[in-house]
């Protein structure tokens, strides 16, 4: 029997604690991924209600069996970040009272094979984190332009040499169309060095750009100060730096302009027994604000 898909959810208590949950609150999951936050949030609440939101209906399908116990209690909604204002206004929510985005791919979503995230599992080149629209990356890689892919791969943290003798090999092999045939792509054109296989960094780039990881961050980050109440709270997981950093200046941002007031004065990491228990927590840092 196919295992099922799991993921452990990531500085789970402390993402509840900063949230404070209310008996009769309404909060939104942005990122319910399989339930794990979402179950914790309405697992505390009685009167009040929570808000899964996820982009993946597939997942969001999971999260529903996984959450079947408090569903009473869950309203659960496909679509990105960037639609979630106005869903929000659609259901005739004006303000909840807190907010929580648990960032990136779920565990579940990056080892399925044919979600096409993993160089280690054959699979189709997809990516797409909701594939009921959108290009694949497959489609991105057939359209990008040599200039796109080395900002694309430099950005990512690649170095400009590899860089560039990726995104040349790329478009000489083009159409490419298997997670495994990108991946032996990037083995032969950069020799590998140290412990990091050479195409976790492309890959990661690939999945960012297809999904507009940044965008839909942005737009997370410019909706929450008018979606969360005054006295809700904004709670952010990020596992890349890069993403903790836009987190980390937007929440300096509303601090500045009085929208938002400071909770904590170092970022939050995981416990040594959290990681020793989920090695995938390692990288996990979380930010939280109360808004004004
Ligand atoms: C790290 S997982 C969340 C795991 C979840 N907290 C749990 O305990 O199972 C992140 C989830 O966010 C979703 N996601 C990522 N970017 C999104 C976006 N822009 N809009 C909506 N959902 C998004 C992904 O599909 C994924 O399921």
């Amino acid at each position: 029997m196919p295992e099922a898909p799991h993921h452990v959810p990531v500085l789970l208590e402390e993402a509840i604690q900063w949230l404070t949950v209310r008996p009769d609150g309404v909060y939104v999951d942005a990122t319910t991924g399989l339930g794990g936050h979402t179950a914790a949030i309405a697992q505390r609440l009685a009167t009040g209600l929570v808000i899964a939101n996820d982009c993946d209906a597939e997942s969001l399908e999971v999260a529903r069996r996984n959450t079947a116990p408090w569903a009473d209690r869950i309203r659960y909604r496909h679509g990105w970040f960037s639609t979630l204002p106005a869903a929000l206004a659609e259901m005739g929510f004006d303000k909840v009272d807190g907010l929580l985005a648990d960032l990136g791919p779920s565990y579940a979503q990056l080892t399925s094979g044919p979600r096409g995230f993993s160089f280690a599992a054959d699979g189709p080149l997809d990516m797409r984190f909701d594939r009921s629209g959108g290009i694949t990356a497959a489609e991105y890689l057939d359209r990008a332009t040599y200039a796109d892919l080395v900002r694309l791969f430099q950005e990512a943290g690649s170095e400009r040499r590899i860089s560039e003798r990726v995104a040349r090999a790329i478009l000489q092999a083009r159409p490419l169309r298997s997670t495994r045939e990108l991946a032996r792509l990037v083995e032969e054109a950069v020799p590998r060095r140290g412990r990091l296989h050479p195409a976790t960094k492309i890959f990661m780039a690939l999945r960012r750009a297809v999904n507009r990881e940044d965008e839909e961050l942005e737009a997370l980050l410019a909706a929450a100060p008018e979606i969360v109440r005054p006295g809700g709270r904004v709670v952010v997981i990020s596992f890349m730096s890069t993403e903790d950093r836009k987190v980390k200046r937007a929440f300096r941002d509303w601090i500045r302009q009085g929208r938002a007031v400071p909770l904590h004065k170092h970022v939050i990491r995981p416990s040594e027994q959290e990681v020793r228990a989920n090695p995938a927590a390692r990288s996990a840092r979380l930010r939280a604000i109360e808004i004004r």
